[in-house]
């Protein structure tokens, strides 16, 4: 079955069209995480985040009708880069039966990130959501159409999904939820993220995310290849009921400013994802020594401190540590003098939560 999203019929003018648009979309990191996909990019659980504003990228979109064979250029940081161009290209030519006309088009991408390549941040959720919105503004530009804001980022999160789930949402400020949850009180969906930031208690507004780089390597396991994994995994169906169960709860802890219960969810989801990894087949050791000592550091700290404090992880070493604004003085001297030892050349990101994506000049 088409829905609106993927039915556009839309055709190109008459008179040869040409623009420029340009986004600056931020990455995001998941407390519930998505973890296995079915179809195109759906999720089999939903999955909650929490929008960062440091760790961004900015992407233009140069666009005018062909006259010839379409022309395709893409620049990564100024230069070439055959690898991430093959992956842009494909992702543009799988939107088709979305934006048809794109084969019409010289397209001409140029994309830079905030963060070093090398510092082994996830860079697809904010590469991704930057090309999709820029996408979908350029058809709201050249079709002159009205859209709302809520379905212009609709639009955006659907297309940022297709080209990396965790994508969809980092279209929104503050906390995201993609996916359709069962018992949480909104309208949730698989096909794109919505913001979940209205009723948040104000202890978790202008959450504190310090991104530990424990190792700078590209990712050891893709994404693609980790979500399969889960295809056959043993613990497949517990694991899924354990992310309604922890989204529920962060659900309600979000609300109501529970920081045991937040703690409790966010460091269950960081460890059941690595535990999933290493018991899938074949299995996976994403952990580093230095990433078991940073977190066995930050319980003993928040055990002494009786600060919040906690971490999660994505599917890699490095540690992102989540912690209140008001204690930021206190907790950067702790991971200035205990943690930073250990990450790789002494890195790390001090991020904070984000306001979303924003248009460039
Ligand atoms: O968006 P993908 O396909 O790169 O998957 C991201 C998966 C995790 O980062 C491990 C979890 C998440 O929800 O972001």
């Amino acid at each position: 079955m088409k829905d609106y999203y993927e039915n556009p019929g839309l055709l190109l003018p008459e008179e040869n069209i040409t623009g420029q648009i340009g986004w600056r979309s931020p990455s995001n990191i998941a407390l519930v995480k998505y973890w296995g996909k079915y179809g195109r990019q759906l999720p089999k659980n939903a999955s909650l985040s929490m929008t960062l504003s440091k760790a961004y990228t900015e992407t233009s979109l140069k666009y005018r009708t062909a006259t010839t064979a379409p022309k395709r250029v893409f620049l990564f940081e100024g230069n070439d880069h055959p690898a991430f161009a093959k992956r842009i290209w494909k992702f543009v030519d799988s939107l088709e039966h979305i934006f048809p006309y794109l084969q019409q088009m010289d397209l001409e991408i140029v994309t830079k990130n905030s963060f070093p390549h090398s510092a082994g941040i996830a860079s697809s959720a904010s590469a991704m959501s930057a090309l999709a919105l820029c996408l979908v503004d350029m058809e709201r530009q050249i079709f002159h159409l009205e859209y709302s804001d809520a379905e212009f980022f609709k639009k955006a999160s659907y297309i940022a999904r297709l080209g990396s789930g965790s994508a969809s949402r980092s279209i929104y400020p503050g906390f995201s939820l993609w996916g359709h949850a069962k018992k949480v009180s909104i309208d949730s969906d698989n096909k794109f993220a919505i913001p979940f930031y209205d009723a948040i208690h104000p202890s978790f507004r202008g959450l504190r995310d310090a991104i530990l780089i424990v190792d700078d390597a590209q990712k050891k396991v893709s994404s693609s290849m980790g979500h399969s994994l889960m295809n056959h995994h043993p613990y497949a169906d517990d694991r899924l009921a354990q992310a309604d169960r922890n989204l529920n709860l962060l659900d309600k802890a979000l609300r109501v400013g529970d920081k045991q219960v937040f703690i409790n969810v966010v460091e269950s989801e960081a460890l059941s994802l690595h535990a999933l990894m290493m018991t899938s087949d074949p299995w996976f050791m994403l952990m580093k020594a230095e990433s078991m000592s940073i977190i066995q550091k930050i319980k003993k700290y928040r055990e002494h401190s009786g600060k919040f404090i906690t971490f999660t992880m994505d599917a890699g070493p490095n540690v992102h540590v989540l912690y209140s604004e008001e204690d930021q003085l206190d907790i950067h001297s702790f991971i200035d003098k205990e943690l930073k030892p250990l990450c790789v050349k002494q890195q790390l990101l001090y991020d904070e939560m984000g306001r979303g994506p924003i248009k460039l000049k």
